[in-house]
């Protein structure tokens, strides 16, 4: 007889705080791993690398052998939704994401009714291979971008410092926006349904510029298109266990506390861990949100930040994790020594 192994990561997201806190990393595989930069050099593009399973599972596990992180996320990008709707998605070295923008109704027009899944497909085989290859305590978690995220680069074409090109777009054409969001929210429920049928525990919804968006238009495009993504997740699927990133929400994160089925909210490093406990109910797990640039300093600065988020949590289901992804510059010894900080916490 064998008991399943407990993943403390999967205990967390259920609200029970755990003696010590599961641990990943957004970003936690890629570039400062020279073991990534290693295998991405064997592939022609970013788009090939994470369409081969063969690259993707093995950058999917690199940083678990590494660390022993509690989770294992799905190696992709927010972007391969985009890709598999039909609008030209590249990414060009050093350069980040270039798309071929969409300015009007004829360029919404153009996008396909449902995402190509035979073009998705090497996700879901990552995903099944990964699973069988993980050790038993680490859990696995799929993702998708928010539909505000993942619309804000269609529209623009590439990185914006601000999104001024998709929230023009928002204001002087809200009927023609609405709509692309709505396909966003069907295409990425679709999408996160396969991954959970195809082995991810748990799936995170990357909202990283929700921080861009005023009141009224926080409720319209971010929380509210994030919500029907969770209610029409569980409709299907009534145990999904679901994780929300809106990045930069700041004063804004109370309106999460009412979206139904709402597992966890990763909180971004401008959140106050008492802020966030006090806005939303002991049901929804926190994660979050030790700075990037700690980790990348390393030293006293990176053990005191690491303290400080360790004991801000209170009572509450902690994951850790970083505010925003890991940088490219970060040495690979200060995630060693973040790590050993938190299983010994
Ligand atoms: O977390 C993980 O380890 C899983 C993989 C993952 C990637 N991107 C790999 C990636 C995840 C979860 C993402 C999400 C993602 N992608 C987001 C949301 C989270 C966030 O960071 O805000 C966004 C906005 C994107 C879009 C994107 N992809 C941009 C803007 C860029 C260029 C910037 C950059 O870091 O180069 C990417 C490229 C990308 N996605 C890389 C990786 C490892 C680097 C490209 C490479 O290795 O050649």
């Amino acid at each position: 007889m064998s008991s399943r192994p407990r993943k403390l990561f999967l205990a967390a997201l259920a609200g029970e705080r755990q003696a010590r806190p599961p641990i990943w990393l957004m970003r936690q595989a890629g570039r400062y791993l020279p073991e990534y930069r290693e295998i991405r050099g064997r592939a022609a593009s970013f788009l090939d690398f994470c369409y081969t399973p063969a690259f993707a599972v093995e950058a999917t596990l690199q940083p678990i052998r590494r660390f022993g992180f509690d989770a294992a996320i799905l190696f992709s990008d927010i972007l391969v939704i985009p890709d598999a709707l039909g609008q030209m998605v590249a990414f060009e070295s050093g350069e980040g994401p270039r798309l071929d923008p969409i300015v009007d109704a004829a360029g919404l027009a153009k996008l396909a009714e449902e995402p190509d899944w035979m073009r998705l497909a090497p996700a879901f085989e990552t995903l099944e291979r990964v699973k069988t290859a993980l050790p038993g305590d680490v859990a696995l978690i799929g993702f998708c971008g928010a539909p505000w995220t993942v619309a804000s680069y269609m529209i623009a074409g590439r990185g914006t410092p601000d999104q001024a090109p998709a929230r023009l777009f928002a204001y002087r054409q809200p009927k023609l926006f609405a709509q692309l969001i709505e396909r966003l929210v069907e295409a990425s429920t679709a999408y996160l349904l396969r991954q959970l049928a195809a082995g991810a525990e748990a799936v995170q919804i990357f909202d990283s510029w929700a921080g861009v968006l005023p009141p009224a238009e926080f409720e319209r495009w971010c929380v509210a298109p994030v919500a029907a993504v969770i209610a029409k997740v569980r409709a299907s699927a009534p145990n999904a266990q679901i994780i929300a990133f809106p990045r930069g929400a700041a004063t804004q994160l109370g309106k999460f506390a009412h979206v139904p089925g709402l597992a966890a909210i990763g909180l971004d490093t401008a959140v106050e861990p008492r802020v966030a406990i006090e806005a939303l109910p002991g049901r929804i797990a926190l994660q979050g949100n030790l700075d990037p640039l700690a980790l990348v300093a390393g030293g006293a600065g990176l053990d005191e930040g690491v303290d400080r988020v360790l004991g801000g949590f209170g009572e509450r289901a902690h994951i850790f994790n970083l505010g925003h992804g890991i940088l490219p510059e970060t040495p690979v010894e200060h995630v060693e020594r973040l790590v050993a900080r938190v299983r010994k916490a």
